[in-house]
């Protein structure tokens, strides 16, 4: 595996690849990485004959100076956990990826403006400012995105149809703790207390399969958690899994989807459920 640092380094690398006819699979991350990361490293690596993995904490899709400061580092172990599932790990400085602070407005449309995309103004913006960017680069055939970030999936798609970039998103599922909580690099911030807590929102989201309509899930699911002093709900959604707009009917042709955010202590944590 070779860790490159600069954009032209890895562009050459990239293109050198294509031409010699392999099929490039590519992991975007924020590193830190957990069990997840790797299974989608995992996958890139079955799928394709060349595997490139970003880490790069992106500043741009923070809006929250804290979060980004607290957002975990851990560059060597994270190349020590990827091993031979990569052949190259991208790993820019700031100054590298954006000499210049990118000024792209986007408007990924109503898939965007919901849930994660009205909690965190600016968010999607910056997802799609980098993930494009990293697109564009290395233009894999095939670039995996872990499902615990649903509507980010569906961002993804919606800015590589609006930007002409041809590369298959491919969702992955979600991986878990044996406990059940949703794997994510913001666990690491959780006490062991907190930890073992968080594990209600799975369980919480998992006995809600029980209820009959929309409306007792959503009942039960915002009482449930309200029972738990850790817990702060920022939103329970219930959305049509294509369009991520509200739900009115459990029959809804595409499925319905459960999206919710908790906050244990000062961590914000997210996770789904498919009814
Ligand atoms: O899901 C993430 O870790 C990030 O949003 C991504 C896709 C790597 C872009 O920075």
């Amino acid at each position: 595996m070779e860790i490159i640092t600069t954009v032209e380094r890895l562009q050459d690398v990239a293109v050198r690849e294509r031409a010699a006819g392999k099929t490039i699979g590519m992991v975007p991350t924020m590193g830190a990485l957990h069990e997840g990361h790797l299974s989608l490293i995992r996958r890139a690596h079955e799928e394709n004959d060349i595997v490139f993995c970003s880490i790069f904490v992106n500043p741009v899709q923070f809006n929250n100076a804290e979060d980004l400061q607290k957002y975990p580092r851990t560059l060597e172990a994270d190349v020590q956990l990827i091993g031979d599932l990569a052949d190259y790990v991208f790993a820019p400085s700031v100054e590298e990826v954006f000499p210049v602070a990118p000024s792209e407005v986007y408007d990924f449309g109503s898939v965007a403006n919901v849930m994660e995309g009205a909690a965190r103004p600016g968010h999607f913006n910056g997802v799609g400012v980098i993930v494009r960017r990293l697109l564009e680069w290395v233009r894999p055939h095939k670039s995996y995105f872990g499902e615990k970030d649903y509507q980010q999936i569906a961002v993804v798609k919606e800015m590589c149809r609006q930007c002409r970039i041809l590369s298959e998103i491919v969702p992955c599922p979600i991986v878990r703790e044996p406990n059940g909580l949703a794997m994510s690099s913001r666990n690491r911030r959780l006490s062991v207390h907190e930890f073992e807590v968080a594990a209600n929102i799975h369980r919480i989201l998992e006995a809600s399969k029980a209820c009959a309509t929309l409306q007792e899930i959503k009942q039960f699911v915002e009482s449930e958690i309200d029972k738990i002093p850790e817990f702060q709900l920022d939103y329970f959604e219930l959305a049509d899994a294509a369009t991520l707009q509200t739900a009115d009917t459990l029959d809804n042709p595409h499925g319905v989807m459960g999206f919710i955010t908790v906050y244990v202590g000062p961590v914000r944590l997210i996770d789904n459920v498919r009814y």
